[in-house]
Parts: structure tokens; C-alpha cells; sequence
């Protein structure tokens, strides 16, 4: 927590894990103690940022982008993120929900795109700053119920982050479940397989606990 009240809580998973609808419950219930909340999304969240998430995920000019690329843009929406939205957020004392951060970075393009660790850890760290969360909740599942789940959600094509093998979100899953044993004082990882209220109930017991909110 800042000086000031400030909350940064950062919720990863793999696609389909349902981490948007625990976001949801999750902010419904600090607004009900009373807390003011904000959410915001990755890549995204700002105007900058949401032009960038259409690169990476919706236009054209996106498929056959490189490795590289990639980290740097996902990267570059995060910086604008946290110095636009984030940092003031803190420093009026809210609490901030992020739909994904930069665990999903080092996840995704460190450990299923392979990219090397040093680098990019050295742009996680360029991007987010001090802007660290105060706690991540990671929403588990085995990859193929999440892929099942995000098939049947989606209305449309899927886009170019989801149409990777099944060999690729099992190691988006392995790499979380890693990082949360390497920082445990960071990490909650809840078993996104169980009913929907049941999750949200462990993730507000965790939440409420550790913030001393409710
Ligand atoms: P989502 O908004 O539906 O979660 O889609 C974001 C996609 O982008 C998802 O496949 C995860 C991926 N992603 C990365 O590969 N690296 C990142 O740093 C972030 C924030 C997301």
C-alpha cells in the first residue's frame, strides 16, 4: 500500500482462466467497503495504449510481427499505462485492479516466446518503474479447460495471441506458477477451476486480509 491509501493488485492467468469476471466481483465488493476502485486493462487502458492492443491483437500489420516487436510494444502500452493512469490513481489513493501486468511479460514473451530473461526483465523494469503491484492474483487453470472456455466465450475469430498450440498456454501456466513460488510474498494463485463464487470468495478473504479492507 502508498503512503496515502494506494493499492496496486495486478490479475494474471492464461486465456479463458476467468480472471475478467473475478476482476468484476472482485471490485463490486471493495466498492461496497467503501473503497473508491479503478480498472484498467493490458495492453490497453489508455488512448495510446488501446492503439497499440489493436496492433498486437486485431489488425493485419500485427501477423508476422517478430518476438521482439512484441515485448517492446506490450512494454511501450504498459509505460503510457503507468504514468498516465496508475501512478496518479495511487497517488489519490485508490485502488487499482489490473487486468494483466507485467508477469504477463515476463510470461508470455519470456517463457513461451523464449526471449531472453535479461532483457526482458530490464524492460519490465524501463516500463513499470516503482510501479510495482503490492499483490498479483493469479487465476490457475489447466490450459485446455481455459482454452475450451475462451473458444466458447468468443464471438468471432480468435485473434493473433490466441491462435497459439496448446504447448505454448501450458507453458504461459507453468511460467506463472513459477514466478508465484519465486516471490510468495507477491503472489496468490486461487484455483480458477472452482465454481465462480467460490473463487471470488478466497480472492476477497485474501484481499481483505492483507489490505485490512471490509
Ligand atoms: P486479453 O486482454 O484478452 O487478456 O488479451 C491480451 C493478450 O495479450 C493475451 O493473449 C496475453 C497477451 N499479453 C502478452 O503476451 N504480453 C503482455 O505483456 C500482455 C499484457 C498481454
Amino acid at each position: 500500500m502508498t503512503e496515502n491509501g494506494g493499492i496496486l493488485i495486478s490479475f494474471e492467468g492464461s486465456e479463458g482462466s476467468g480472471k475478467s469476471t473475478q476482476i468484476a466481483q472482485l471490485a463490486d465488493k471493495i466498492r461496497a467497503a467503501g473503497r473508491e476502485v479503478l480498472l484498467t486493462r493490458e495492453p490497453g487502458g489508455t488512448a495510446i495504449g488501446e492503439e497499440i492492443r489493436h496492433l498486437l491483437k486485431h489488425a493485419d500489420a500485427g501477423f508476422g510481427m517478430c518476438p521482439e516487436t512484441e515485448l517492446l510494444l506490450f512494454a511501450a502500452s504498459r509505460a503510457q499505462l503507468v504514468r498516465e493512469v496508475i501512478i496518479p490513481a495511487l497517488k489519490e489513493g485508490k485502488v487499482i485492479l489490473c487486468d494483466r501486468f507485467l508477469d504477463s511479460t515476463t510470461v508470455y514473451q519470456g517463457v513461451a516466446r523464449q526471449l531472453s530473461e535479461d532483457p526482458v526483465s530490464a524492460i519490465n523494469s524501463f516500463a513499470v518503474g516503482d510501479a510495482m503491484p503490492h499483490l498479483t492474483i493469479v487465476v490457475d487453470v489447466p490450459a485446455e479447460i481455459g482454452l475450451q472456455r475462451a473458444a466458447q466465450r468468443a464471438s468471432d475469430l480468435p485473434d493473433r495471441m490466441e491462435q497459439e498450440n496448446i504447448e505454448f498456454y501450458q507453458s504461459v501456466r507453468k511460467g506463472y506458477l513459477i514466478l508465484a513460488e519465486q516471490m510468495p510474498e507477491r503472489f496468490f494463485v486461487v484455483d480458477g477451476s472452482l465454481a465462480v463464487h467460490d473463487v471470488a470468495d478466497l480472492i476477497w478473504a485474501e484481499v481483505s486480509e492483507i489490505f485490512d479492507i471490509g
